[in-house]
């Protein structure tokens, strides 16, 4: 093996994203090309034009990341790709690149759920703080964080999980490999507890959304009040200007088995995930609140100033940074709104997340997927943490949204662990992680 140097390539919804990551722990690139302004009109990602802006980005992306990170495709040891869950004609055009890139240059190819990419996009940040910290001297390296009993929650654009996270018992060395194991990788006697970040990850699902996920929710509240796209970025920018007790929004108890007469809630993914089995007070909808805000913008005669945000929204390109700025844009009851509403999902995420950390025993719990770049949800999340006497982490911002780093940083010990896709890998849009 080389130097350990995996390329990660994603492209599951609206992001072309590539980067160079050395052994799962250093991010020697991280490019991402947004498509943002592409999907900005329409409020919401349209699924055919997603899929052109990846063919147009995927080379250049590749390339700068190969670039940035000063290495050619020669000194790669594997590719990983995102093959699910996401948008199947978005997924296949990272897929076929990967696929492509991996037999010219005989390279193994590992594929990534999306969703364990987000939770090693904590990892990652995790393993390179340490890395500094024991660079600068600063004292020694802290536990092995990463062998404690986690909770993972995903929240995003088209996820709101808990995942209990667990280290699995197969570890491997990755030093002093046998030559010529590079391309056909290590064989079961290269493992051993020696190196226990290398090991393969157990995800057991604890919780979901029946519905939305909180990011859709973020996004389909900012389009109704016209806001941009994505919606939480907006939401997050204003809602630090507005009273979030104004609106008393609340979340209702999700019903138990037994009032469903023990079958399973109707659900856009019930038929991939096993939703009757999971204890309900883990379970997260967020359609309901999505209408409560419909309902008080009609209540309330709201349309009409959302509509004429539109094109000041547009005009503005970027949320509101200041107070004045975000008063230019709407009035003091829109940003009690938005306020009322960031506060009403938030606390209902951290509820359930820290009585599920709670349930299944978690040493510390890992926020991640756009959402987690929220600065209300860390701030409370963080206080809460702090009077509970449980660890929180986050990823940095840039690796809370879809990037590759992550993918390649998931990618690692499936690598190290000889699990290599093969030639027939396709895109799985309804993928589903854990159990
Ligand atoms: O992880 P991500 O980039 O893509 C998916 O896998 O879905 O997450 C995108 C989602 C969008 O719904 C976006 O509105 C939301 O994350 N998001 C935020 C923030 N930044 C992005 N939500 C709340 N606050 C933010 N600061
Ligand atoms: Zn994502």
């Amino acid at each position: 093996m080389g130097r350990g140097l995996i390329l990660g390539i994603e492209s599951s919804c609206d992001e072309t994203a590539a980067a160079v990551v050395e052994r799962g722990s250093k991010t020697l690139a991280s490019v991402v090309a947004s498509q943002i302004a592409t999907h900005l009109r329409y409020g919401g990602v349209v699924p055919e034009l997603a899929s052109r802006e990846h063919l147009r980005a995927i080379v250049p992306v590749v390339r700068s990341a190969l670039v940035e990170a000063e290495v050619g495709l020669g000194d790669l040891d594997a590719i990983a790709v995102t093959s699910g869950p996401g948008l199947a004609g978005a997924l296949l055009v990272g897929i076929t690149y990967a696929k492509a890139l991996a037999f010219a240059q005989g390279l193994p190819l590992v594929a990534v759920n999306h969703l364990e990419g987000h939770i090693h996009a904590v990892l990652l940040q995790e393993r390179e703080k340490e890395a500094l910290h024991s660079a600068r001297g600063s004292g020694p390296a802290q536990d092995d964080d990463e062998l404690k009993r986690a909770l993972a929650l995903v929240v995003s654009g088209g996820h709101t999980h808990l995942y209990l996270v667990k280290p699995a018992d197969r570890h491997r060395i990755d030093e002093d490999l046998p030559p010529g194991t590079s391309n056909c990788g290590p064989s079961d006697q290269d493992f051993s507890p020696r190196n226990p970040r290398d090991g393969t990850w157990r995800y057991s699902l604890i919780g979901r959304t029946l519905d939305d996920a909180a990011g859709e929710a973020y996004d389909k509240v900012a389009k109704l009040l016209g806001l941009g796209y994505p919606g939480g970025p907006w939401i997050d920018a204003l809602a630090q200007f507005g009273d979030p007790t104004a609106v008393p929004f609340t979340f209702a108890q999700i019903k138990t088995k037994a009032h469903l007469g023990g079958k399973a809630p109707r659900t856009k993914g019930a038929k991939t995930a096993p939703i009757a089995e999971l204890d309900p007070h883990f379970l997260f909808s967020f359609s309901g609140i999505k209408t409560a805000v419909l309902r008080y913008v009609e209540l309330h005669g709201l349309r009409a100033e959302a509509a004429a945000r539109v094109p000041q929204m547009l005009a503005a390109g970027r949320p509101p940074k200041t107070k004045e700025e975000a008063l230019e844009l709407c009035p003091q009851w829109t940003l009690d709104l938005i306020a009322s509403f960031q506060h009403a999902v938030i606390g209902d995420l951290l509820r359930k997340t820290f009585s599920a950390a709670e349930s299944v025993d978690a040493e510390r719990i890992l926020v991640t997927g756009g959402v987690a770049a929220n600065r209300e949800l860390r701030d409370r999340f963080s206080a809460e943490a702090g009077k509970r006497g449980i660890e929180v982490a986050f990823p940095t911002l840039a690796l809370s949204t879809d990037n590759a780093a992550m993918i390649a940083a998931a990618a690692w010990p499936r690598f190290a662990a000889g699990e290599f896709a093969s030639a027939e890998l396709t895109a799985e849009p309804g993928m589903v992680l854990g159990r």
